[in-house]
C-alpha cells in the first residue's frame, strides 16, 4: 500500500518521536530526519543556544523554514519528527496536512515527566520553583501547563497512537496499521 510521502510526528518532548522515528523510517525504508537537529546543523547551535540568543520567535521561524524546505522536498519518502512546539503554529500544520500525514504520538503526562527527568536541554521546559516546590514540582508544573496548553492542538493530527507504556516497536506497528487503514478509508 502506498504511504504518504511524509508522515511527521508530532507530540510533546519525551513522547517517544526520536526513538520511534528511526524505527518507523528503517521499517518503510525511508529517510529520517529530526528538524531540531536541521535546525543545530543549520545554524552551528544547540537549540538552548538559539533560544538564549535569539529568542524563541526566531526558532519558530527556522522551524517553519525548516518544514517548508523539508516539503519542498517532493520525492522523498520521509519520517519527519518535530519539536513539541511546531504542531501549534497554523502555518506548520496547514503544511503539514497538505503534504502528508500528522502522527500525534501521545503519552500521559507522568511518563513524560519521568522521561524528562534529568533533562535540562528543553529551554522551555526550564523552571524556576516557586515558594516550597521542588525543582522537580517545578519540571513537573511547567510540563502540565505546557500540555494543558497544547493538547487541542496536538489533537488535530489525523492520526493518534498512544506511547504510554508501550514499547517503540509496538508504537511503530501502530502508526503503520492507523495509516494503513486510513488510506484504506480514503
Ligand atoms: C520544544 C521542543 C524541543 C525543541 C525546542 C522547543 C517545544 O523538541 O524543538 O526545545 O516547544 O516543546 P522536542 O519535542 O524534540 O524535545
Amino acid at each position: 500500500m502506498d504511504l504518504p510521502q511524509k508522515i511527521f510526528l508530532i507530540g510533546f518532548s519525551g513522547c517517544g518521536k526520536s526513538t520511534v522515528g528511526p524505527l518507523l523510517a528503517s521499517r518503510l525504508e525511508r529517510v529520517f530526519v529530526d528538524t531540531d537537529i536541521l535546525i543545530a546543523g543549520m545554524t552551528g547551535k544547540e537549540i538552548s543556544q538559539i533560544f538564549a540568543e535569539e529568542g524563541e520567535d526566531a526558532f519558530r521561524e527556522m522551524e517553519t523554514e525548516v518544514i517548508r524546505g523539508l516539503i519542498g522536498q517532493t520525492e522523498i519518502p520521509q519520517v519527519v519528527a518535530l519539536g513539541g512546539g511546531a504542531f501549534v503554529r497554523e502555518e506548520n500544520r496547514e503544511m503539514i496536512e497538505r503534504s502528508g500525514v500528522a502522527v500525534y504520538l501521545e503519552c500521559a503526562q507522568d511518563e513524560i515527566i519521568r522521561r524528562l527527568k534529568g533533562h535540562s536541554d528543553r529551554p522551555l521546559l526550564v523552571a524556576t520553583p516557586k515558594g516550597n516546590e521542588t525543582a522537580a514540582q517545578a519540571a513537573a508544573r511547567r510540563i502540565n501547563h505546557l500540555l494543558e496548553q497544547r493538547r487541542p492542538f496536538y489533537r488535530l493530527a489525523e492520526v493518534t497512537v498512544s506511547s504510554t507504556r508501550r514499547t517503540p516497536p509496538q508504537v511503530v506497528d501502530e502508526i503503520i496499521r492507523k495509516i494503513e487503514r486510513r488510506n484504506a478509508a480514503d
